[in-house]
């Protein structure tokens, strides 16, 4: 991972933000950055449900810090299946989202910065494809396009046009069809108490 987020700080204006790995003291700072950048009906959206009770795919949830390392950007990555393929296969996937950056830094190359480092990692992890539902005139620049997930629908209302796909390895979603369904590690219960 260092390697990857190297390559892309050198890239991107490293005097003005740095990459890193978020850690567990960087979530009550995304989640107040993604209230603040997406707003309070962002936990009713259909990518919800594919994350709700899942931890991010392991090595993809990268924040952009400011120079004091206070978080300025979020984006994480979840398992998923996309679908079958022809033999009804799982086709083991990635979903991208929320990615979101502090309003204040916004259109200073840190949004592309994030969706790159995460790309990389992703590749070089052996993953077959990411998806997305987000804005194609964002997306489409990192190569994300909805003719690739023609035959997948996500598990709840959404806008085809929005609904967007990456392919990491040629022809990973060919013949994926159906329904995305979670499929990542499930984040621990805390421990139900018991009434004497
Ligand atoms: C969308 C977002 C992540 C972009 O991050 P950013 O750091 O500002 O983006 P960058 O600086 O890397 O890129 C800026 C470019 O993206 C374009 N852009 C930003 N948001 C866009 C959108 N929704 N649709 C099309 N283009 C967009 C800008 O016009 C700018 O274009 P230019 O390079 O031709 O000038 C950020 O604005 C954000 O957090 N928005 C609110 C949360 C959100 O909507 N997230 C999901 C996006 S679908």
């Amino acid at each position: 991972m260092a390697a990857v987020l190297d390559s892309v700080r050198a890239f991107f204006a490293p005097s003005t933000f740095t990459l890193d790995l978020e850690n567990a003291g960087d979530v009550v700072a995304r989640e107040n950055l993604l209230d603040r950048a997406m707003g309070p009906d962002r936990r009713k959206k259909s990518s919800e449900k594919l994350r709700q009770g899942r931890v991010p795919s392991d090595g993809l949830a990268l924040v952009a810090r400011d120079r004091a390392g206070h978080v300025i950007g979020t984006v994480r990555l979840w398992n998923i299946e996309a679908g079958v393929d022809r033999e009804t296969r799982p086709v083991e996937a990635l979903l991208l989202g929320p990615l979101a950056i502090d309003p204040s830094y916004e259109g200073k190359g840190i949004g592309s910065a994030l969706m790159r480092a995460a790309i990389m990692e992703a590749k070089k992890r052996g993953h077959g494809a990411i998806l997305l539902v987000g804005d194609a005139p964002y997306y489409e620049r990192f190569g994300f396009f909805a003719s690739k997930t023609r035959h997948l629908v996500m598990p709840g209302p959404f806008q085809r046009d929005r609904f967007l796909a990456l392919e990491l390895k040629d022809g990973w979603l060919d013949s994926a069809a159906g329904m995305i369904v979670a499929s990542g590690r499930k984040l621990a219960q805390p421990p139900i108490s018991k009434a004497a």
